[in-house]
């Protein structure tokens, strides 16, 4: 039987909370050797929201905002766990985070959508900016 869905917006995590939002982050490939927890305590602190989906209590992904809190926002690493995908959390957590960030009075949210994702995004109210391309620094690492 498929059980609730639990969202939950964190400032904050202890250790243990750490540990678990690294591991979705390392099933991504999104985290690097030299990255700690005590980043990923920094990194949660500065986001502008930082979202958790949750079933049986058992973390199953996660989202993010980055923002100057008051007219943009880009939302980042919206990832779910492979064996939970297809059921819904992943839209529930972008829906969550655009109707939080909209609540704030952001009005443009934009994202990269990595890995051909954009079906995803477009199935979401999210269209290809035109004449736009994302690019990143010299160094940067993806
Ligand atoms: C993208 C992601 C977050 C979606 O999570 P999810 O929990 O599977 O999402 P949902 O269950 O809400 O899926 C909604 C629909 O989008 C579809 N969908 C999901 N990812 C898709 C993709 N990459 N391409 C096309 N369609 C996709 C699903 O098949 C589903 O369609 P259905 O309802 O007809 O079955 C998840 O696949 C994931 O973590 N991917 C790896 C990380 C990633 O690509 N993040 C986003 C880019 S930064």
């Amino acid at each position: 039987m498929p059980t609730r869905l639990k969202l939950r917006f964190i400032k904050k995590a202890d250790a243990a909370g750490l540990k678990r939002i690294i591991t979705l982050y390392r099933a991504q490939g999104w985290w690097d050797r030299s990255d700690t927890p005590r980043k990923l305590a920094r990194l949660i602190k500065g986001s502008q929201c930082f979202l958790l989906a949750e079933r049986d209590g058992r973390l199953i992904g996660m989202g993010r905002a980055i923002s100057d809190g008051v007219s943009d926002a880009y939302i980042q690493d919206v990832a779910v766990l492979k064996e939970e995908r297809g059921s819904g959390a992943g839209s529930a957590l972008i829906k969550a985070l655009v109707k939080h960030l909209k609540a704030s009075g952001i009005k443009w949210i934009g994202l990269i959508a990595q890995d051909n994702s954009h079906p995803f995004y477009a199935r979401l109210g999210f269209s290809p900016l035109e004449q736009a391309r994302p690019m990143l620094s010299k160094g940067s690492h993806v």
